[in-house]
């Protein structure tokens, strides 16, 4: 059996939709009741859901075997964990984004807002430009329209909230893709079950 971390909200539906035919499906929809473990008919899996950023956490310290993970959630935490499969879902792209007609003023820290606090200091670590960053839960896209910020670094993925306010892209730092990922300990203890699941799932990705 393999306990597996799925991330609440439109991301986990998908990939528990891709999960169930692939053959790991239970027979009612599981979020609709507010049970937060279920378990697939089959009895080879069983499944909870947690909040999307906490999906590495369960996974690394092994309460969960395995997880669905964005890459964004993964390059921001860095988990010691195996990727074993990216399920082609959730789709986007890290960016910098900022007012439409910004430009960068290099004699001072760039402001940064971002719930993606590592992934930020890494970009800009990367490029040699000294930053402030301001941690922000939600709404990124407020903090330069209010001068709390500079920029912001975010997902993207149809653009419209940026659009919607008067907003750009100016870089994007990565491409974001669900991943499957697995404890490296219970890899190696459930290594037929882990590589049955993983090969299965991709299996349904490629179809
Ligand atoms: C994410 C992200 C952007 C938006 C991008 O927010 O932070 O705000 O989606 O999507 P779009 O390019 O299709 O407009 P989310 O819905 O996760 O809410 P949040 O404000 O809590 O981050």
């Amino acid at each position: 059996m393999i306990n597996i971390a799925l991330p609440k909200g439109r991301l986990g539906e998908k990939a528990y939709a891709l999960l169930s035919a692939a053959g790991f499906g239970c027979a009612t929809l599981p979020e609709d009741s507010r049970k937060l473990v279920f378990g697939a008919e089959s009895g080879e899996v069983s499944y909870f859901w947690v909040k999307p950023a906490d999906v590495t956490v369960y996974v690394e310290r092994g309460a969960a075997d395995a997880g669905v993970a964005g890459k964004d959630i993964i390059e921001e935490n860095s988990p010691d964990v195996y990727e074993l499969a990216d399920l082609k879902i959730g789709r986007c792209r890290m960016c910098v984004a900022a007012k439409e007609g910004w430009f960068d003023d290099a004699s001072r820290p760039l402001r940064v807002a971002t719930k993606f606090v590592n992934v930020a200091k890494n970009y800009y670590a990367g490029l040699g430009r000294d930053i402030e960053v301001i941690k922000l839960n939600g709404s990124i896209e407020l903090a330069p329209l209010l001068d709390l910020s500079d920029v912001i670094v975010d997902i993207v993925e149809t653009g419209t909230t940026l659009k919607e306010n008067g907003l750009k892209v100016f870089a994007e730092i990565f491409p974001v893709s669900a991943r499957l990922i697995a404890n490296k300990a219970a890899y190696n203890f459930k290594n037929s079950e882990m590589l049955a699941l993983a090969g299965k799932l991709a299996d349904e990705v490629r179809r």
